[in-house]
Protein backbone atom coordinates (compact mmCIF):
# COMPACT_ATOMS: atom_id res chain seq x y z
CA UNK A 1 0.00 0.00 0.00
CA UNK A 2 0.81 3.75 -0.39
CA UNK A 3 2.28 5.40 2.77
CA UNK A 4 -0.54 6.82 4.55
CA UNK A 5 -0.77 10.02 5.22
CA UNK A 6 -2.39 10.33 8.53
CA UNK A 7 -3.53 13.41 8.68
CA UNK A 8 -6.66 12.07 6.61
CA UNK A 9 -8.32 10.40 8.50
CA UNK A 10 -10.62 7.47 7.63
CA UNK A 11 -14.30 9.37 7.14
CA UNK A 12 -14.60 12.01 5.82
CA UNK A 13 -16.80 14.87 7.37
CA UNK A 14 -20.72 14.84 6.68
CA UNK A 15 -19.47 18.59 5.25
CA UNK A 16 -16.48 18.08 3.26
CA UNK A 17 -15.47 20.66 0.80
CA UNK A 18 -13.09 18.61 -1.13
CA UNK A 19 -15.21 18.02 -4.52
CA UNK A 20 -16.84 21.48 -6.05
CA UNK A 21 -19.12 19.41 -8.03
CA UNK A 22 -20.25 16.67 -5.02
CA UNK A 23 -20.50 19.66 -2.92
CA UNK A 24 -23.00 21.58 -5.42
CA UNK A 25 -25.11 18.42 -5.58
CA UNK A 26 -25.16 18.21 -1.78
CA UNK A 27 -26.60 21.33 -1.51
CA UNK A 28 -29.06 21.04 -4.39
CA UNK A 29 -30.19 17.95 -2.59
CA UNK A 30 -30.13 19.79 0.88
CA UNK A 31 -32.49 22.64 -0.36
CA UNK A 32 -35.06 20.20 -2.35
CA UNK A 33 -34.94 17.53 0.49
CA UNK A 34 -34.10 19.16 3.68
CA UNK A 35 -34.82 16.35 5.62
CA UNK A 36 -32.41 13.74 3.90
CA UNK A 37 -28.71 12.84 5.01
CA UNK A 38 -26.73 15.27 2.21
CA UNK A 39 -23.30 14.47 3.16
CA UNK A 40 -20.34 12.19 2.97
CA UNK A 41 -21.76 8.72 4.05
CA UNK A 42 -19.17 7.83 6.70
CA UNK A 43 -18.63 3.66 6.29
CA UNK A 44 -20.62 1.12 8.32
CA UNK A 45 -19.92 -1.77 10.06
CA UNK A 46 -17.44 -3.81 12.25
CA UNK A 47 -14.88 -1.81 13.45
CA UNK A 48 -12.82 -5.30 13.58
CA UNK A 49 -14.23 -6.14 9.96
CA UNK A 50 -11.93 -9.32 8.05
CA UNK A 51 -13.79 -8.27 5.41
CA UNK A 52 -14.48 -4.90 3.30
CA UNK A 53 -17.13 -4.40 0.92
CA UNK A 54 -16.40 -0.99 -1.40
CA UNK A 55 -18.73 0.30 -3.26
CA UNK A 56 -19.05 3.09 -5.70
CA UNK A 57 -20.61 5.90 -4.19
CA UNK A 58 -24.35 6.78 -2.49
CA UNK A 59 -27.12 6.53 -4.41
CA UNK A 60 -29.23 9.94 -4.34
CA UNK A 61 -32.28 8.54 -2.58
CA UNK A 62 -30.81 5.87 -0.80
CA UNK A 63 -27.25 6.44 1.31
CA UNK A 64 -27.62 10.11 0.46
CA UNK A 65 -30.88 10.28 1.79
CA UNK A 66 -30.53 7.63 4.74
CA UNK A 67 -26.77 8.20 5.54
CA UNK A 68 -26.16 4.99 5.57
CA UNK A 69 -24.09 2.84 2.85
CA UNK A 70 -26.18 0.90 0.55
CA UNK A 71 -29.54 1.93 2.80
CA UNK A 72 -32.71 2.30 0.90
CA UNK A 73 -30.80 1.90 -2.53
CA UNK A 74 -32.23 -0.92 -4.58
CA UNK A 75 -28.63 -2.32 -4.60
CA UNK A 76 -28.57 -2.99 -0.85
CA UNK A 77 -31.63 -5.46 -1.11
CA UNK A 78 -28.78 -7.87 -2.49
CA UNK A 79 -26.09 -6.88 -0.46
CA UNK A 80 -28.01 -6.82 2.73
CA UNK A 81 -29.23 -10.22 2.18
CA UNK A 82 -26.22 -11.83 1.19
CA UNK A 83 -24.37 -10.20 4.13
CA UNK A 84 -27.17 -11.79 6.19
CA UNK A 85 -27.04 -14.91 4.70
CA UNK A 86 -23.23 -15.26 5.07
CA UNK A 87 -23.57 -14.56 8.49
CA UNK A 88 -21.78 -11.21 8.27
CA UNK A 89 -24.90 -9.44 9.34
CA UNK A 90 -27.67 -9.95 12.27
CA UNK A 91 -30.70 -8.61 12.74
CA UNK A 92 -33.30 -7.27 10.43
CA UNK A 93 -32.57 -5.16 6.93
CA UNK A 94 -35.36 -2.99 6.87
CA UNK A 95 -33.89 -0.28 4.13
CA UNK A 96 -33.56 2.71 7.24
CA UNK A 97 -30.52 3.38 9.49
CA UNK A 98 -32.37 3.00 12.45
CA UNK A 99 -33.77 -0.74 11.23
CA UNK A 100 -31.52 -2.50 13.75
CA UNK A 101 -28.95 -3.94 11.93
CA UNK A 102 -25.31 -5.13 12.97
CA UNK A 103 -22.45 -5.97 11.21
CA UNK A 104 -20.50 -8.40 12.10
CA UNK A 105 -16.71 -8.80 10.92
CA UNK A 106 -17.38 -6.95 7.77
CA UNK A 107 -17.79 -2.94 7.03
CA UNK A 108 -19.18 -1.57 4.54
CA UNK A 109 -17.52 1.82 2.44
CA UNK A 110 -17.39 3.64 -0.92
CA UNK A 111 -14.78 5.24 -2.91
CA UNK A 112 -16.56 8.25 -3.65
CA UNK A 113 -17.98 9.04 -0.14
CA UNK A 114 -20.60 11.80 -1.33
CA UNK A 115 -23.57 11.54 -4.30
CA UNK A 116 -22.45 12.16 -7.98
CA UNK A 117 -24.87 13.50 -9.98
CA UNK A 118 -26.01 10.68 -12.64
CA UNK A 119 -24.81 8.30 -10.41
CA UNK A 120 -21.32 8.82 -12.13
CA UNK A 121 -18.25 9.94 -10.10
CA UNK A 122 -14.94 11.90 -12.61
CA UNK A 123 -11.15 10.59 -12.09
CA UNK A 124 -10.49 14.01 -9.89
CA UNK A 125 -13.00 13.03 -7.62
CA UNK A 126 -12.30 9.50 -7.31
CA UNK A 127 -8.16 10.43 -6.61
CA UNK A 128 -9.34 13.24 -4.08
CA UNK A 129 -11.42 10.90 -2.22
CA UNK A 130 -9.37 8.33 -2.43
CA UNK A 131 -6.89 9.21 0.64
CA UNK A 132 -9.85 8.24 2.68
CA UNK A 133 -10.28 4.85 1.54
CA UNK A 134 -6.59 4.17 2.38
CA UNK A 135 -7.15 5.45 5.58
CA UNK A 136 -10.25 3.15 5.71
CA UNK A 137 -8.72 0.01 5.05
CA UNK A 138 -5.73 1.04 6.98
CA UNK A 139 -7.39 1.60 10.32
CA UNK A 140 -9.01 -2.36 10.00
CA UNK A 141 -6.69 -4.39 12.03
CA UNK A 142 -8.20 -7.37 11.48
CA UNK A 143 -9.25 -7.39 7.64
CA UNK A 144 -7.75 -9.54 5.25
CA UNK A 145 -10.22 -9.53 2.42
CA UNK A 146 -12.05 -6.73 -0.02
CA UNK A 147 -14.50 -7.62 -2.01
CA UNK A 148 -14.88 -4.48 -4.68
CA UNK A 149 -17.98 -3.93 -6.16
CA UNK A 150 -17.85 -2.55 -9.55
CA UNK A 151 -14.75 -1.67 -12.29
CA UNK A 152 -14.78 1.99 -10.12
CA UNK A 153 -15.07 0.15 -6.77
CA UNK A 154 -12.13 -2.33 -7.95
CA UNK A 155 -9.82 0.66 -9.68
CA UNK A 156 -9.72 2.79 -6.85
CA UNK A 157 -9.30 0.05 -4.21
CA UNK A 158 -6.43 -1.41 -6.39
CA UNK A 159 -4.69 2.21 -6.42
CA UNK A 160 -5.39 2.74 -2.75
CA UNK A 161 -3.66 -0.43 -2.11
CA UNK A 162 -0.40 0.76 -4.04
CA UNK A 163 -1.19 -1.57 -7.32
CA UNK A 164 -1.46 -1.24 -10.55
CA UNK A 165 -5.05 -2.97 -12.29
CA UNK A 166 -2.82 -5.37 -14.28
CA UNK A 167 -1.76 -6.76 -11.35
CA UNK A 168 -5.52 -7.59 -10.10
CA UNK A 169 -7.24 -7.28 -13.47
CA UNK A 170 -11.69 -6.67 -12.98
CA UNK A 171 -13.45 -9.67 -13.41
CA UNK A 172 -16.43 -11.51 -11.40
CA UNK A 173 -15.27 -13.07 -9.13
CA UNK A 174 -11.84 -13.10 -10.17
CA UNK A 175 -9.10 -12.69 -7.02
CA UNK A 176 -5.69 -11.53 -6.17
CA UNK A 177 -3.65 -11.09 -3.37
CA UNK A 178 -2.65 -7.26 -3.17
CA UNK A 179 -0.54 -5.74 -0.09
CA UNK A 180 -1.29 -8.92 1.87
CA UNK A 181 -5.08 -8.75 1.46
CA UNK A 182 -7.21 -10.67 -0.73
CA UNK A 183 -9.04 -8.72 -3.24
CA UNK A 184 -11.51 -10.54 -4.93
CA UNK A 185 -13.94 -7.92 -7.63
CA UNK A 186 -17.72 -8.63 -8.41
CA UNK A 187 -20.35 -7.07 -10.67
CA UNK A 188 -21.83 -4.17 -8.92
CA UNK A 189 -25.15 -5.34 -7.76
CA UNK A 190 -27.09 -2.37 -8.97
CA UNK A 191 -30.90 -2.89 -10.53
CA UNK A 192 -29.30 -2.07 -14.15
CA UNK A 193 -27.37 -5.22 -13.87
CA UNK A 194 -29.63 -7.34 -11.84
CA UNK A 195 -32.22 -6.51 -14.11
CA UNK A 196 -30.42 -7.18 -17.61
CA UNK A 197 -29.24 -10.44 -16.02
CA UNK A 198 -25.71 -9.57 -16.14
CA UNK A 199 -25.79 -10.24 -12.18
CA UNK A 200 -27.76 -12.98 -10.81
CA UNK A 201 -28.08 -13.70 -6.98
CA UNK A 202 -26.04 -16.71 -7.35
CA UNK A 203 -23.45 -15.32 -9.17
CA UNK A 204 -23.18 -12.38 -6.34
CA UNK A 205 -23.32 -15.19 -3.25
CA UNK A 206 -20.68 -16.98 -4.90
CA UNK A 207 -18.53 -14.57 -4.68
CA UNK A 208 -19.49 -13.92 -1.10
CA UNK A 209 -18.64 -17.27 -0.57
CA UNK A 210 -15.63 -17.36 -1.71
CA UNK A 211 -14.68 -14.42 0.07
CA UNK A 212 -16.02 -16.19 3.63
CA UNK A 213 -13.95 -19.58 2.84
CA UNK A 214 -10.04 -18.64 3.17
N1 LIG B 1 -25.21 2.89 -2.59
C1 LIG B 1 -23.97 2.97 -2.08
O1 LIG B 1 -23.78 3.38 -0.94
N2 LIG B 1 -22.96 2.61 -2.86
C2 LIG B 1 -23.11 2.13 -4.08
O2 LIG B 1 -22.14 1.78 -4.73
C3 LIG B 1 -24.43 2.05 -4.59
C4 LIG B 1 -25.44 2.42 -3.83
Amino acid sequence: MTTRNNSVPAEAPANCPLCPRLVAYRQDNASQEPAWFNGAVPSFGDPNAHLLVVGLAPGRTGANRTGRPFTGDYAGDLLYATLLKFGLAQGEYDRRPDDGLTLAGAMITNAVRCAPPQNKTTTPEENTCRPFLQARIQALPQLKTIVTLGLVAHRNTVKALGAKIKDAPFGHGHEAKIAGYRLISSYHCSRYNTNTGRLTTEMFEAVFRQAVNS
